[in-house]
């Protein structure tokens, strides 16, 4: 059995390649608007245009990290409704380690200058400034797109005093007179660019993170993807969990183990994009409705795949609903092809699904679990990764150890549970 699947090894990136928080946190803002409604590019433009008027404003250099972050990732969870969005996006910047001006900032994003926002109704100057900025700047995106920019820095003017900062309104009329405010931001504007304009306005000068700090941003999303579905709470959470413990048990070095931490954390990323109404669906699902759900490990790899160091992560992530047989999905890979990494997960994932509720079907015990899963190997899933996997589940203190509360593993309802 190979470490790392053989498609990645084809590629071979440099490991020793560092990774900024910057480029984490760009990369995976594409993934929150995978989320229905979601404007593409919404967030990179925001973020452009926001510290256009910060830096025009005069912030320090802390607010401007603060605000910097609190734009890329204020739409965390934004197809639920908007007062819960602003506190699970701040509580998820806390947990990143952003800090409170930050979460601030995204906490108070709805609240307007005359105090009829959302959530507690400030007014004025008692609504964080960062707050203020955020709001001017997502607006003027959100009108640019559905007008003109133009169209949009009227717009603001008109709502200058009642849902915007005066003072706020002046600079960005002025920097619009002056032509830099939405150089690539415009609708035209190629993704790239946008991309390549945020990085370079990273206030960390693309500061190197640490693995710790890593593993922080991963488990942040985790929780993201998990929010999406009362069904999924902590299934991300739980699939690691599970997969570290296989990971363990079959005495795989540091380095892998920490690979499989983090591909389990971000492998269901891609199902941001599953509606809502597919993922908590009662009755079977339909044909296209199945197509959909296939997608969602091919877009978790090519999200992940934008992080030029977790290359190897988006490989063994996407591979997560891939089967020994080559009944898997979505590349009908077989067991050749398949890393070790690949494979725990693949386990850890089935085992998760079926330990959690689903609109479809109670969650099951371990005792009912773990006949399922050595039924399905060795042909499906490898023998040794279930049977690590028992031998993790028999070394935890608490016999009703539950490693998520519930997943997004419809593949069980179609073929029972052959995932
Ligand atoms: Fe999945
Ligand atoms: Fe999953």
């Amino acid at each position: 059995m190979n470490y790392t699947s053989v498609s990645f090894q084809k590629k071979g990136p440099d490991p020793e390649e560092s990774i900024s928080l910057s480029e984490v946190i760009a990369a995976l803002s594409l993934a929150i608007e995978l989320s229905d409604g979601a404007m593409h590019g919404h967030a990179l433009r925001s973020c452009l245009l926001g510290m256009r008027i910060a830096e025009e404003a005069g912030v320090t250099p802390a607010e401007k990290s603060a605000l910097y972050y609190a734009l890329l990732l204020k739409d965390v969870g934004n197809e639920s409704m908007v007062g819960l969005r602003s506190d699970r996006g701040a509580s998820i910047v806390s947990k990143l380690g952003m800090g409170s001006l930050a979460a601030n900032a995204i906490r108070y994003i709805e609240e307007r200058w005359d105090g009829s926002g959302q959530p507690e109704g400030l007014h004025g100057e008692s609504i964080p400034r960062l707050a203020r900025l955020c709001s001017i700047a997502q607006h003027l995106d959100m009108f640019a797109i559905a007008r003109s920019p133009e169209a949009a820095v009227e717009t603001v003017k008109e709502l200058s005093g009642l849902w915007f900062d005066p003072a706020l309104v002046e600079v960005t009329r002025s920097l619009a007179r002056r032509g830099e405010l939405w150089t690539h931001c415009m609708a035209g504007d190629s993704h790239e660019k946008i991309r390549a304009a945020v990085l370079e306005r990273d206030p960390h000068e693309r500061h190197c993170l640490d693995d710790e700090q890593i593993d922080r941003i991963c488990e942040g999303f985790a929780e993201i993807v998990d929010a999406k579905s009362h069904f999924t709470f902590r299934h991300s959470m739980g699939v690691a969990e599970l997969a570290h413990g296989i990971a363990l048990n079959l005495h795989l070095p540091e380095d892998r183990i920490r690979l499989v931490w983090r591909a389990a954390l971000l492998h269901d990323l891609g199902k941001l994009s599953i509606p809502n109404r597919i993922l908590d669906k009662k009755a079977e699902l339909t044909a296209s409705e199945w197509r959909i759900v296939k997608r969602h490990p091919g877009l978790t790899r090519k999200i992940l795949d934008r992080i030029e160091p977790f290359r190897e992560i988006a490989v063994v992530a996407g591979e997560h609903h891939e089967k020994l047989d080559g009944s898997g999905y979505p590349k009908h890979l077989r067991a050749s092809d398949l890393s070790v990494e690949s494979r725990i997960i693949a386990v850890a994932d089935v085992y998760g699904a079926l330990s959690e509720e689903r609109p479809y079907r109670a969650k099951l015990s371990r005792e009912k679990i773990l006949p399922i899963l050595e039924s399905l190997a060795p042909h499906k899933l490898d023998a040794d990764c279930v049977r690590a996997l028992e031998a993790f589940l028999e070394q935890q203190p608490l016999p009703g150890f539950e490693p998520g509360a519930a997943s997004d593993d419809q593949d069980d309802q179609k073929s029972r549970y052959c995932a």
